[in-house]
């Protein structure tokens, strides 16, 4: 008999880990025992997978015993703490947040463009791309893989659940602090009505639009920006791609959208731009302007794939396109992600079983 693998949810109750549950409950059910683990703060809640109401265990060492794959949907400085933990415990960590993408022996992967990549595993973690990356990056795989990217430019329209559970509660106050008032006429009316707690964000997102995502890296730029440049480069094996990224946060609250300016090597033609983006895994080509037809985060949420519209080549450069892309954040851009790299470790446990 095939030994099914055991598998342990940490940060079960956030923004993500909720997710993950439902994503578990919708997959073909692969796993032995799911194990929920969190804070103390949240230690002998009940939260249902699979059907079922599994009780969540506070985050220890013994946690771990048993388990084989150890999804971490934690703050960063949690994961680094922890992932090593649970990784010297004998479990394949994925792992969601920032702490080790970057480390050159830890994999970044997704499963469309750079499946391979999860076999090596010298420190026993895998890393999940960030949110806004992952909303733009199997549509740009499938281009890059046919025309070679050679630059990147980039503007994200971010939605407040990136910010997690905190994120959306912000927004929803500040929702209900403007609804149905005359705000938005005059300088400052919207900020005062929001007051002083505007929750994980630098201003109020109600109304607004806040050009800022993430804390300050160098020269101005942002951690986030950052990240996009760098998480890309790492996934499509281009070290040396050139990459501009402007992240701004928006009033929605699940579904990343982004303006993408990709320039190649050779000239490129729209129609087999679409060509390849209709027939891609994992990517929807929707994008009929004359009927209307584009993505947008009120019709995206929920749902799996990348959305692709406004497929243009750009009038300046035969060897550029204009995209316009949604994806939501909290499924391909962590929680369906992250799964599908479980199940890829998984595939390789049973195999050996
Ligand atoms: N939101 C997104 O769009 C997104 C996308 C990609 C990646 N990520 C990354 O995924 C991770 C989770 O993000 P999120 O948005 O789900 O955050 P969140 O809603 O704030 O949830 C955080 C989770 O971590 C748990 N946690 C916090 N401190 C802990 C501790 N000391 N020990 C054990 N568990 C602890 C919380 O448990 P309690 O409920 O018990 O406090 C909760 O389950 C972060 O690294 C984030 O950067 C988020």
């Amino acid at each position: 008999m095939t030994r099914r693998p055991t598998l342990a949810v940490v940060g079960a109750t956030g923004a993500v880990g909720t997710v993950m549950l439902q994503i578990l409950s919708q997959h073909a059910d692969i796993w032995g025992e799911i194990r929920l683990i969190a804070s103390p703060r949240s230690a002998g809640r009940k939260l249902a997978v699979r059907g079922v109401e599994v009780e969540v265990a506070a985050l220890s060492e013994e946690a771990f015993d048993g388990v084989d794959i150890a999804m971490f949907d934690v703050p960063d400085e949690v994961a680094a703490q922890w992932a090593p933990i649970a990784a010297a415990k004998g479990a394949v960590v994925v792992d969601n947040s920032a702490a080790f993408r970057m480390d050159p022996e830890v994999p970044l992967v997704v499963p469309e463009v750079n499946p391979h990549a999860a076999r090596v595993r010298p420190r026993g973690i895998v890393s999940n791309p960030n949110c806004t990356t992952l909303s733009m990056i199997v549509a740009l795989g499938a281009l890059h893989a046919e025309f070679g990217l050679r630059e990147l430019v980039v503007s994200s329209y971010q939605a407040v659940s990136g910010a997690g559970r905190a994120g959306v509660d912000a927004l929803r106050r500040q929702t209900s602090l403007v609804a149905g008032t005359e705000l938005g006429n005059n300088p400052g009316d919207v900020r005062r009505a929001v007051g002083d707690d505007t929750g994980p964000f630098p201003e109020p997102v109600a109304l607004n639009v806040v050009p800022w995502v993430g804390s300050l890296a160098e020269d101005g730029w942002s951690s986030e920006e950052m990240k996009v440049r760098d998480e890309t480069r790492k996934i499509l094996g281009l070290p040396r791609l050139k990459v501009a990224v402007t992240c701004v946060r928006v009033p929605v609250v699940t579904t990343h959208s982004l303006t993408v300016h990709a320039r190649f090597q050779d000239e490129v033609t729209v129609d087999r731009a679409r060509e390849i983006l209709a027939t891609a895994p994992g990517v929807v080509l929707f994008d009929d302007p004359a009927a209307g037809e584009f993505p947008t985060p009120a019709d995206v949420v929920g749902t799996d794939p990348t959305w692709v519209g406004r497929v243009r080549r750009a009038l300046d450069d035969a060897t550029a396109l204009e995209l316009f892309v949604c994806g939501d954040n909290l499924r391909k851009g962590a929680a369906l992600n992250t799964a599908q790299i479980a199940e890829l470790v998984a595939a390789e446990i049973i195999r050996a079983s």
